[in-house]
């Protein structure tokens, strides 16, 4: 079966094509630069971008992938959670291929297919199995008895784990986003001078906060500041950036392996943006045993892209014997299959 996936969920334009959980392209357009000057995810500016690099992306995917339209079996897109604007624009042009051509579509959670992707690229068939989903908007625990069955555990009460990472950034001054330039900078320092505190890390709950720790850090800023008459040297930065990154990590790591523990799961998946930073990665693979296994998403599928959409659509289509998908089972209810 071969599924063509288009993600335009926030500032990534991506169209790619699977067949059989085989990514045969997976093309990626950024507007990222566009919205570093204002220090932030401009939304409309976000969605003419995702207008201008649509078409030149589905060719691309095409291309590389060496099939014609005529022989894609099913549509994907992404069908939220994102930015309004930008969900149309990929939700109009998937509607559009479909009643031009006659495909059935697929709407999918973009934030579920980020765990969906990494479980597919290793091919883990032995379930359950816990995913620690961290990007720009959301931070998830969710189990997974089976690729169409899942349960939310946990989730964010407040900020996202990348979104604190950003908002870190900007607090020091740094380019969007935050959390590259973050990890890059805390690589210089070896100690916690500041040591923030780590929000909910031993609730008895699967739930995450990182508003309270934003909001150290920012008074560790004024402080050092003297609310802000003076300006940050680059050690200082540095040392800041490391302080934060440990306590978030620290909370991450610390609840997910917690609760793969309690909830008998033999393998972690990392999904997201934030799945990328180095701390977290050398933290939870440490942690790696013969008991609990630990997968990080390949670097092309950490960020957002359409081959996640794809990948998780497909095996979705395949699990509906009737080709109508129930709208629960895609995790969204607003989604139903649309037969062109
Ligand atoms: O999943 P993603 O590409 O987009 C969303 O669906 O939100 O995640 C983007 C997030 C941003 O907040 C960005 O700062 C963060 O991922 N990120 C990182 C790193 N690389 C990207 N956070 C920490 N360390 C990194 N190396
Ligand atoms: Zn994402």
């Amino acid at each position: 079966m071969i599924v063509l996936g288009i993600e335009t969920s926030c500032d990534e334009t991506s169209v790619a094509v699977v067949k059989n959980q085989k990514i045969l392209s997976n093309v990626v357009a950024s507007s990222q630069e566009i919205h570093a000057v204002y220090g932030g995810v401009v939304p409309e500016m976000a969605s003419r971008a995702h207008v201008q690099a649509l078409l030149p992306c589905l060719d691309q995917a095409l291309q590389k992938a060496r099939v014609s339209m005529k022989s894609v079996d099913w549509l994907s897109c992404t069908g939220g959670p994102g930015l309004l604007g930008s969900l149309l624009v990929g939700m109009s042009a998937a509607k559009s291929l479909a009643l031009l051509l006659n495909k059935p579509i697929v709407y999918v959670d973009h934030v579920l297919a980020h765990a969906f992707a990494t479980i597919s690229h290793y091919k883990l068939k032995k379930y359950p199995i816990l995913s620690l989903i961290v990007s720009g908007g959301h931070t998830l625990l969710v189990k997974w008895s089976s690729p169409t069955n899942w349960q939310i555990l946990g989730r964010t009460l407040d900020d996202a784990a990348g979104e604190a990472f950003d908002k870190v950034g900007k607090m020091m001054g740094l380019a969007y986003p935050g959390g590259p330039e973050i990890d890059r900078r805390a690589k210089t320092v070896h100690q916690d001078r500041f040591v923030f505190p780590r929000p909910m890390m031993k609730e008895a709950n699967w739930n995450f906060s990182f508003s309270g720790l934003k909001t150290a850090v920012l008074y560790q800023i004024k402080s050092l500041t003297q609310d802000h008459t003076t300006t940050l040297s680059d050690d200082t930065i540095a040392e800041l950036s490391y302080s934060f990154q440990e306590a978030a990590v620290d909370v991450l790591a610390h609840k997910a392996l917690r609760c793969a523990r309690e909830t008998r799961c033999h393998s972690l998946v990392l999904g997201g943006g934030v799945s990328l930073n180095s701390r977290l990665r050398a933290r939870l693979q440490a942690e790696s045993t013969s008991r609990l296994s630990i997968y990080f998403p390949p670097l092309s599928l950490c960020s957002d892209n359409a081959a996640m959409i794809a990948a998780w659509a497909e095996v979705l289509v395949r699990a509906s014997s009737s080709k109508r998908l129930d709208a629960k089972m895609l995790g969204y209810k607003a989604y139903s299959v649309l037969q062109a």
